[in-house]
């Protein structure tokens, strides 16, 4: 509950008032004020001053009181969020243009976690591991084996020594290899090539594979031109790279390309309007310096037979949307063995559909949790189905996944408190997520 809601709760009772009078009196919704009230939304800025009226409060203090909720709601979860608030004061009194962090300035490259993925935790990473922390006991290895974006496992870096990262997905891999693999690369020299990259005028470029497939499509012309060019230019340059600096580069492609796709943050179609030519400039991402990690790009079933690690953390996809079709230009973008490709959406041939897309879901994650060696599991599970759409609706069921996790030990569930959607935009009421724990028998 935040405690502009328990504020006014208490006022309320110590009045002697009932919801329906303080209705009668404001006109303010009785659901609406039940949900401020417990906390579940906050009141809008004429609704409190009406309320701080009926209840003859100090409008100054409530007002701050109110402002500084709405302010901790969106910080208190984000890595940086005192830094953000000292910024925001800075930039209230002395105006936007203040320099404040000149070194966050020089340093715009992306993170990790700034990229468009169907099913990303990004935003809920701290609550996951704080959650796994209380939960587990000598913990000192994590595989996030469904990895996805890997922004569990890179929030799981900052706690325990070891991190191994698995996904199926070819532009996952380079994405890792890119942030994670502790190999030498060459910053400047990698600079130097995205300063090139940033000179080329694409329209003197001939049109490629790229372009003639995706331009206009999912990509204007002219950026889809100058993305082919410089995928095969990187390709060109392979042998004088090393992994790291090629995956440093392949990736700062794949997301800078994601802020300028002409989708709604996936390839299964494109957006059927003209579209807004907006200058690809490429930057750099910022690579994690965390040292002892492990990266796989294998079927999570089959990998779970080979490794070992103190916990799993499991969040395979729970519908029938695959991320391989989903994501397919980054794929084909990745292999770059130039396929034809079909449909509307210009796929290519279906290649690492998973199991866990299908009705055989619930037998796979029986098999998994069966096969891995873990003292722990730690599973993520969410209700986003959406009754239209068949597509969306979930392969394992909630209790499919209890007893699975039951029979391996004890097990407890966890739901994500509304406040840990921090923008406030997911409704949490058509959004539940949860965290089961178990502790495996015998480990
Ligand atoms: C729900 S997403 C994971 C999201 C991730 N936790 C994050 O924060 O971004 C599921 C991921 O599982 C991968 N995947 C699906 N089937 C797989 C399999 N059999 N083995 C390994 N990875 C698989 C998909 O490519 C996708 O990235």
């Amino acid at each position: 509950m935040n405690s502009i809601g328990k504020f006014l709760k208490e006022t309320r009772e110590n009045l002697a008032l009932q919801l329906q009078d303080v209705q009668t009196r404001t006109e303010i919704d009785l659901t609406v004020l039940s949900r401020i009230e417990n906390g579940k939304r906050f009141p809008t800025k004429p609704q409190l001053l009406q309320l701080a009226q009926l209840y003859k409060c100090d409008k100054h203090k409530v007002l701050v009181h109110w402002l500084s909720d709405k302010v901790v709601s969106e910080i208190k979860y984000e890595e940086f969020g005192i830094e953000a608030l000292q910024v925001a004061e800075e930039k209230v009194l002395y105006g936007k243009s203040v320099t404040l962090f000149p070194e966050l300035k020089a340093d715009n490259a992306i993170q990790l976690e700034s990229r468009r993925y169907i099913g990303s935790k990004a935003k809920l990473t701290n609550w996951i591991i704080d959650t796994i922390k209380n939960e587990t006991k000598d913990v000192s290895s994590l595989i996030d084996i469904f990895a996805g974006t890997a922004s569990v496992a890179k929030s799981a870096s900052q706690h325990f020594p070891k991190i191994i990262i698995n996904d199926i997905l070819h532009a996952n891999n380079v994405i890792y290899n890119a942030f994670f693999k502790n190999d030498f690369w060459d910053k400047k020299k990698v600079e130097d090539i995205i300063d090139y990259y940033n000179s080329i005028n694409p329209t003197e470029l001939e049109e490629n594979y790229f372009s003639e497939n995706y331009g206009d499509k999912f990509f204007d012309k002219l950026n889809a031109k100058l993305i082919g060019y410089i995928r095969e230019d990187l390709e060109n340059r392979k042998e004088n790279l090393t992994d790291k600096e090629y995956s440093v580069l392949l990736a700062s492609l794949i997301y800078n390309i994601d802020k300028i796709a002409n989708t709604v943050g996936h390839f299964d179609a494109y957006i059927k309007k003209p579209i807004k030519y907006k200058q690809l400039n490429l930057r750099l991402i910022k690579p994690s310096e965390i040292q002892n990690v492990e990266i796989h790009q294998e079927n999570a079933n089959v990998l779970a037979k080979k490794i070992t690690a103190d916990i799993a953390y499991i969040d395979p996809p729970y519908n029938s949307r695959q991320y391989s079709r989903f994501y397919h230009v980054y794929e084909n973008l990745v292999k770059w063995d130039k396929p034809p490709l079909f449909g509307v959406a210009l796929k290519p041939q279906a290649e690492n559909m998973s199991v866990y897309c299908t009705v055989n879901a619930g037998r796979a994650l029986q098999d998994l949790v069966q096969n891995l060696n873990v003292k722990y599991l730690a599973v993520s599970y969410n209700n986003t189905y959406n009754s239209k759409s068949h597509s969306s609706e979930n392969k394992i069921k909630l209790e499919t996944i209890e007893s699975i996790l039951k029979s391996k030990g004890k097990t407890k569930v966890f739901e994500c408190s509304h406040r840990f959607f921090n923008t406030g935009k997911t409704e949490f009421d058509d959004h539940k997520e949860l965290l089961f724990i178990t502790k495996v028998n015998g480990k």
